[in-house]
């Protein structure tokens, strides 16, 4: 810090400074705000946005005051973390002062600016004036310098005139050099504990490549096992990925699989537990020197099989491995993975997400014809990375694939290292908002997720369909691919477009199948294309004139704490007055459904009568979970109110009431458990 002897701006320098002044006004303007992190998203910004002249944190300690004859040198502590800084004064030449501060032991050498002055100013003898606990004062010719102890402060007088003061105003601020944070978990069990006793579960990346580092048990067993893929020439061989030199195992040799699934017991996995589940990436495997990314395609596995022949199947292996380690790892509980590379059968396994896209339109868009073809090819749990992998999105795209992301089966935010922080809680109230509603919408869907999914378990049905697997007889169907089915009922058109104010839904179904749109239950009719006006809050999603959607309309902040809410039950009436729906539960996360541990439920209307049966009379499961509510869209007219009848309660009466222009009727509070078989007469 220099002082040097003030110079006047004259009226041309003004000019200047005021067209420059505009000049910066003007392009400012023109510049993209997106392109540039807010104060709240730097951490450097943040912490001197904190800082408040009402909280003063540095003082002078003036008991360690060393005076020679042209300076003054003592500690200047930080109080809030007790980081030492050196505070010297120096009298120079001309009767100026010069003050340095920094670190007494920065991390390392902080860079000093050279040849900004013309060699090294000449010092100067200075003069003692007045020293005590709280003040010392020097002079140099009619200069003079107070230094103040607490709070810290420096006052420059020309003889009885004050002309400047250091931290008048206690805004100073040194940023002491600090170490980056590593990110390590020192503390793994209770970090896990912390998270699960919110509802959440901690899925673990694990990529195949292992290190090829002497002391690395898995690489040194692996080694002396002979259970790594191998060179056309016999040498095991060696690729690089994300640890560098690194070697993989050789999957298709039933004593590696057996070996690899071993390694995910706790007393090997030091630090998982049994709620701790896995991603598996870069599972084709990717290799990042190896021609076409991967390894050589004469590499030679287990049974003499080169890797041209095998490579396809080779993540299959992978997460088939995982899925019998955590298996074997956390008996009758069902593994969590989620993989890059699959193959036919993978889907017994895993989940998997259509790779790094990017923060573009296009790519919200093909993740649906994408998960579609994979569903109708047999693969349903899929998904794309909300908001795109790579690059930022804006907050138009970021909420238009939260909204449309909630339709597909997998659904995760994900983002690239190097992208823009996006966290939900980073964006005005508005975003955050639409955010937190298409989770919400996702959630109150999850017993429709969990059903089709029993449903596809036994019957192969895709969960996700495209128009055309339903209505294979539509012709107008045939190149509709961003259009969705969940189940048979739920008809969704994501938003992909930008600033889109309409868009073009085409209902299937003919004249006689009515649509229902799921916020304000307006109807439309089938085989028709229809331009549909939405705006950023909405996206259009109908439920079919004739199904039954169980939904869990409580939000809560996981699955888990979900388990036992109670059901509304969607009614949807079809032009006969009917519909019919099914409901499957069980406790979400055992293999109890293979000994009959669960409740699988088909409801049906008719002859404005609600009932509930058992469809597998033989299971059964001891479920919390009762109904709350029943909303009929399309009722019947003139209901006055309800009847409800079952071996539990008995006959009750229940209120009823129309809502929206008599477009739906509420049936409130049957409080009838979901284990018992019931009947609901509309009166
Ligand atoms: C777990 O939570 C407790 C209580 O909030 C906290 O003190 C502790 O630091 C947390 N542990 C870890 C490893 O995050």
């Amino acid at each position: 810090m220099f002082f040097f002897s003030g110079t006047v701006a004259n009226m041309a320098n003004l000019m200047r400074f005021f067209i420059l002044l505009l000049h910066l006004i003007v392009s400012t303007i023109a510049v993209d705000k997106g392109n540039f992190k807010t104060c709240e998203q730097s951490s450097f910004c943040r912490r001197l946005r904190k800082i408040k002249p009402d909280n003063p944190k540095y003082f002078l300690d003036l008991d360690s005051l060393q005076l020679s004859d042209n300076s003054v040198e003592a500690e200047l502590v930080n109080t809030d973390d007790n980081v030492k800084l050196k505070f010297s004064l120096t009298t120079l030449a001309d009767d100026t002062f010069r003050v340095i501060i920094d670190e007494y032991k920065p991390l390392h050498a902080r860079y000093r600016v050279e040849g900004a002055l013309n060699g090294e100013p000449q010092v100067a003898k200075l003069e003692l004036l007045e020293r005590d606990r709280d003040v010392v004062s020097v002079k140099l010719g009619n200069n003079k310098a107070t230094m103040t102890s607490d709070p810290f402060k420096v006052e420059f007088y020309q003889g009885d005139t004050l002309v400047a003061v250091v931290n008048s105003r206690n805004l100073f601020e040194f940023e002491h050099l600090r170490v980056k944070p590593v990110i390590k978990f020192k503390h793994p069990l209770e970090m896990q504990q912390n998270l699960t006793a919110t509802g959440r579960k901690l899925i673990v990346i694990i990529d195949p490549h292992i290190k090829r580092e002497g002391g690395y048990f898995l690489h040194e067993e692996a080694l002396s096992n002979d259970y790594y893929i191998k060179t056309k020439d016999g040498n095991v061989y060696e690729g690089w990925c994300w640890p560098g030199a690194s070697s993989y195992l050789d999957l298709f040799n039933p004593a590696v699989t057996e070996y690899y699934s071993k390694l995910y017991a706790h007393d090997k996995f030091i630090g998982s537990t049994d709620t701790m589940y896995i991603w598996n990436d870069m599972n084709e495997p990717s290799v990042f020197n190896g021609p076409e990314v991967t390894m050589p395609k004469d590499c030679v596995h287990y049974g003499g099989w080169e890797h041209r022949h095998v490579h396809n199947i080779h993540g299959y292996y992978y997460t088939k491995t995982t899925f019998d380690g955590l298996l074997q790892r956390t008996p009758n509980t069902r593994p969590f993975i989620l993989t890059r590379s699959f193959f036919s059968g993978s889907q017994r396994h895993a989940a998997v997400w259509t790779g790094d896209n990017a923060a573009d339109w296009s790519h919200l868009a093909i993740s649906f014809p994408m998960c579609l073809s994979m569903a109708v090819s047999g693969f349903s749990f899929c998904g794309a990375d909300i908001g795109g992998f790579f690059h930022s999105p804006d907050t138009e795209l970021l909420q238009r694939w939260y909204q449309a992301g909630a339709w597909l089966p997998f659904y995760r935010a994900h983002a690239h290292l190097d992208t823009k922080r996006r966290e939900p809680y980073l964006f005005d109230q508005d975003v955050q908002t639409r955010i937190r509603n298409a989770l919400r919408l996702r959630y109150a869907h999850l017993p429709v997720w969990y059903t089709l999914f029993w449903e596809h378990s036994k019957t192969a049905e895709p969960v996700i369909r495209p128009l055309i697997y339903q209505y294979p007889s539509d012709s107008n169907v045939l190149d509709i691919d961003y259009q969705l089915l969940v189940g048979s009922s739920i008809l969704v058109r994501p938003v992909v477009e930008s600033r889109a104010s309409t868009v073009n839904v085409y209902f299937p179904g003919g004249a006689q199948q009515i649509w229902y749109d799921i916020e304000d239950w307006r109807p439309y009719i089938g085989s028709r294309s229809v331009s549909v006006p939405v705006t950023m809050d909405k996206v259009p999603a109908y439920y079919r004139g004739g199904s039954i959607i169980p939904r869990k309309d409580r939000p809560r902040r996981a699955a888990s704490l979900m388990l036992d809410d109670p059901y509304t039950l969607y009614v949807v009436l079809d032009a006969e007055n009917s519909a019919s729906g099914t409901l499957y539960t069980d406790d979400g996360y055992t293999y109890g459904y293979k000994n009959k541990d669960y409740l699988y439920i088909q409801f049906k209307f008719k002859d404005n009568t609600l009932t509930s049966s058992i469809i597998d009379k033989d299971a059964q499961y001891p479920t919390r979970e009762w109904l709350e509510r029943v909303v009929i869209v399309n009722p019947p007219k003139g209901i006055k109110h309800a009847e409800i009848k079952s071996k539990g309660l008995g006959t009750l009466q229940l209120q009823t009431s129309y809502t929206g222009e008599e477009r739906s009727l509420v049936v409130r509070k049957p409080g009838v458990s979901m284990q018992e078989e019931f009947i609901i007469t509309l009166l």
